[in-house]
């Protein structure tokens, strides 16, 4: 009998003609192949609706890849990899269709052992629960020998109630064990970094707690409007596109206790745990813990009606009530249309309890920052007071720093793809979300999403594009006597 490893192994996409596919998921399983990274022998099915040749599909996705940049350095190998893409129209709702799939795969698998099935729902949203049965209707969540799992993109419900449901469905059909919640943050190399920083250092960690942190922030500010995704944005707004997922993603990372084993639960545990010790947020009423806010001109985006209630910018302040964290302000803010695009965690230590030297007014007490940048300038720094040169015992902010760019001689950050399929392919859950974790986010979110609803609710507040985001944003850390900081992107 043909072990789990000896096996073939297919990666089915569903929902294949998709801009997903032909952007993420081929040119990451393109670059992983490249690596030898893929299990020898992979299948690569697309599945949709549209009528492809096999030739017009594998075209499809080489012209995705051409604009990508993706095939400059390798024609050939790319004529290699394509080898190993096929092409099936069907329709994933349809039970019969699916049969179809099922008849297909196993006449793959005809003549060699049963193969190990990835499936891939790179479709709407609204589809995954009909999917998800018919998937399980034709027998495909059983497996054929081999192990069978499958991917699911976020958004993942668009509350807590629909969350629920859609866990229900979904472990209905699959074990928890098979199934790979995405939130393409996890795949970065840099929110992964943030547990290298904690846990393989030791200089980190003995500060990392009320004691020596004054509060956290979290910055995911993006330059582009909605453009063309207007129809989709406004359905979902900044919270359920932004805040849900990847915002709390990455203050689970920073919040988290050391995970105690390798084993993937482990890590996960200590995610959940964070989110369940999050004080519920004051989302109505003054002074709350959120602010709103939409930029001038959203309302004549495509596909965004005039009178449009979505925000387009949140900042928020959330307390993790726990031994560690007990008392310190983590800052959230994130929105589209801002002045640049990064992303960053900022760690601001408290001021020193005594200086012997003048450092100017007691408000310009320095506090060392510790950056940590997800995006574009990947990398840290650690700001710290050092003294200027033959200017008496006068003081400056100087930036210890590191660039992924220089410290790795130029070695080319994967897109988080690639590790997301690769650890998906191997049985690794670690960089996915589960869904208990699903819930938390959502619960936490839930009464915000409520407010925000409600016309007479929390007011909105329009900034300009280019901006940093509605003053009132700055008066959210005004009121606790803090400021905003960014670190990232300075080169000294
Ligand atoms: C997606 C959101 O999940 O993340 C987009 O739907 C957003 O609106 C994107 O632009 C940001 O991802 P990244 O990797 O560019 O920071």
């Amino acid at each position: 009998m043909a072990t789990r490893t000896q096996r073939p192994t297919t990666v089915v996409i569903i929902g294949a003609s998709g801009d997903l596919t032909r952007r993420k998921l081929i040119p990451a399983l393109f670059h992983l192949g490249s690596k030898g990274r893929l299990p020898p022998g992979l299948r690569i099915i697309g599945y949709s609706r549209t009528d492809f040749s096999e030739d017009g599909f594998r075209e499809y996705m080489r012209e995705g890849a051409r604009e990508l940049g993706d095939l400059d350095a390798g024609q050939e190998e790319w004529d290699r990899f394509a080898g190993s893409i096929h092409y099936l129209r069907g329709d994933a709702s349809s039970p019969p269709d699916v049969e179809r799939l099922r008849d297909y795969l196993e006449e793959m698998d005809r003549g060699g052992p049963g193969s190990n099935r990835l499936f891939n729902l790179a479709i709407a949203p609204h589809l995954y629960e009909g999917v998800v049965r018919t998937l399980g209707g034709a027998g495909l969540a059983a497996g054929n020998g081999g192990w069978s799992r499958v991917i699911i993109e976020k958004p993942f419900g668009r509350d807590l109630r629909s969350a629920v449901e859609l866990n229900r469905v979904v472990g209905g059909v699959f074990s928890e064990d098979q199934v790979y919640r995405i939130d393409h943050y996890l795949g970065k190399e840099t929110v992964q970094n943030l547990m290298a920083l904690r846990f393989a250092n030791t200089i980190f960690e003995p500060l990392w707690n009320r004691n020596y942190v004054d509060n956290v922030q979290i910055t995911v500010a993006e330059e582009v409007a909605v453009g063309d995704r207007g129809g989709y944005y406004d359905q979902s707004g900044v919270v359920r596109d932004m805040v849900q997922n990847h915002l709390l993603q990455l203050l689970a990372m920073v919040a988290m206790e050391p995970p105690s084993a390798r084993h993937p639960e482990s890590l996960r545990d200590k995610k959940v745990e964070v989110l369940r010790s999050i004080r519920p947020l004051a989302v109505r009423g003054a002074p709350g813990d959120a602010v709103r806010g939409q930029y001038r001109g959203y309302t004549g985006e495509k596909g965004v009606p005039a009178d449009s209630p979505t925000a387009t910018y949140a900042a928020l302040r959330l307390f993790v009530d726990n031994w560690r964290w007990q008392g310190v302000p983590f800052y959230l803010r994130t929105g589209k249309a801002l002045a640049t695009k990064v992303s960053e965690v900022d760690i601001q230590f408290k001021a020193p309890p005594h200086v012997t030297f003048s450092l100017g007014a007691p408000e310009d007490l320095p506090s060392n920052i510790l950056a940590v940048c997800i995006q574009p300038d990947e990398g840290a720094h650690l700001m710290v007071e050092a003294k200027v040169p033959d200017q008496g015992m006068q003081m400056r902010t100087v930036d210890l720093e590191f660039h992924y760019d220089s410290a790795f001689g130029g070695m080319s950050i994967p897109e988080a793809y690639e590790r997301l399929l690769q650890d998906a392919l191997e049985g690794d859950s670690r960089l996915f979300i589960r869904s208990d974790h699903i819930e938390e986010a959502w619960r936490l979110v839930d009464p915000l999403l409520r407010a925000w609803e409600d016309p007479n609710g929390t007011p909105m507040h329009v900034y300009e594009p280019g901006s940093w985001g509605p003053a009132a944003a700055d008066h959210l850390l005004a009121q606790d006597g803090r400021r905003w900081v960014q670190a990232c992107g300075c080169h000294s």
